[in-house]
């Protein structure tokens, strides 16, 4: 996608509207407990300031529901960027209206004004024309680097275009257009993708336009238990999709039509509850027992995973090998992320498909380790299922 980026313009003086994605995870205390969004926005934000811009953020913090609700104020969004950037960041009550058009007319040139949550007004998700347009109105061009919410066509993002002269991508985007646009279409091979997660339903779409470029492909997840039932296996009491049996076989009969390597996993870890206070084992996969559920890639198929990743030019990760949030079945996924990073040593590209998996690299402590890791869950599988992303697209050519 050949954008117009926040390199294309000056912004000395104006009054820059960012769209960012600091949609952070909070603590019941309302800490930020991984910041990683704010930090990604930063190159951004210091162009913008370093240019003598006025900066007016806007973003969504979770799903209020079209109404006010100080659980999901941005303010102790304000108060880290302040602490990360090193200068204020005043705090606007809402993000449209009198009071904060005034906020925005008093700004001098360096200052940061961060907007109250969009989504405490419903038009923001119904892409309203007019709520767009009282939001365009407060600045005089327009930077989205919001990758985490380009998958969605609201206000913000898509609406607000049709009312900006300027519209371009900040180098958040612009760097995950890079390395996620190179694994699409230009990837160094060998290409390994892992793919994981629960249930085949949410990956399809990534594994079928996946397909036009792999050379091997890695399966773990629950998802692994409907391709075992569908070849004919016992799996116990394991998560599977019923529906999608035939769909898995056709998965597999595809696969080898195209000659991609699909290894699914060996070796299970198998316990009686997905609990962490119950006893577990390591068995075959031809060796399920009636009243066992699998919760994790086993060691053999952890190592079989590693060396098939450590083999590759480009490794491009979506989903975790099993249930990773309790730490006794956290092993597989470790063991993956682990061999990221070793990858990632040798020379090759590593690339994270953000949500689950970038969190599973958190865990590891392996987040620099890492080529790149997506700022987007949603946003980014959209993307890698070859889908059009709307915020992106509205953007100017
Ligand atoms: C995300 O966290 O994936 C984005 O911020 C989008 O949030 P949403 O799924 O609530 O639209």
């Amino acid at each position: 996608m050949q954008k117009k980026s926040l390199c294309d313009i000056s912004t000395q003086g104006k009054r820059v509207l960012m769209r960012v994605d600091f949609n952070v995870p909070l603590d019941e205390n309302k800490r930020i407990t991984d910041d990683k969004r704010i930090v990604e926005s930063l190159p951004s934000i210091r162009k913008v300031l370093d240019s003598g811009g006025r900066l007016i953020l806007m973003s969504h913090l979770g799903r209020p529901k079209g109404k006010v609700n100080p659980e999901y104020s941005l303010a102790p969004v304000a108060s880290r960027l302040a602490e990360l950037i090193e200068c204020p960041v005043t705090m606007a009550k809402d993000c449209i209206g009198i009071e904060v058009m005034q906020q925005v007319l008093a700004m001098q040139d360096g200052e940061v004004l961060l907007l109250e949550n969009l989504r405490f007004h419903a038009e923001e998700e119904a892409n309203d024309p007019d709520f767009s347009r009282e939001l365009a109105s407060l600045g005089e061009v327009y930077v989205n680097d919001a990758f985490g919410t380009a998958h969605r066509a609201h206000a913000s993002t898509e609406g607000i275009t049709h009312y900006v002269q300027t519209a371009v991508a900040g180098f958040l985007i612009e760097r995950e257009l890079l390395y996620l646009g190179k694994a699409l279409q230009e990837p160094e091979r060998p290409f390994v993708a892992i793919l994981g997660g629960s249930k085949i339903s949410g990956k399809i779409d990534v594994l079928e336009n996946l397909f036009k470029k792999v050379d091997t492909v890695l399966i773990g997840g629950a998802m692994v238990f409907t391709f075992f039932k569908a070849q004919g296996y016992a799996i116990g009491k394991s998560l599977v999709e019923e529906s999608k049996i035939e769909l898995a076989l056709a998965i597999l009969e595809q696969a080898k039509g195209k000659g991609i390597k699909l290894l699914l996993p060996t070796d299970v870890i198998l316990a009686p509850a997905v609990s962490g206070d119950v006893d577990f084992y390591t068995d075959k996969i031809s060796n399920i027992p009636e009243n066992m559920i699998g919760v994790d890639i086993g060691p053999e198929t952890a190592e079989l995973y590693r060396k098939e990743i450590l083999s590759a030019r480009t490794v491009l990760w979506n989903g975790p090998m099993g249930v990773f949030e309790i730490d006794n079945f956290a092993a597989g996924t470790m063991a993956v992320a682990q061999a990221l990073a070793e990858a990632t040593i040798k020379g090759a590209t590593t690339i994270v498909g953000g949500g689950d998996s970038a969190a599973a690299i958190a865990k590891a402590g392996l987040a620099k380790e890492i080529t790149h890791i997506s700022t987007g869950g949603g946003a980014s599988l959209e993307f890698l299922e070859g889908k059009d992303l709307p915020g992106i697209s509205a953007l100017n050519d």
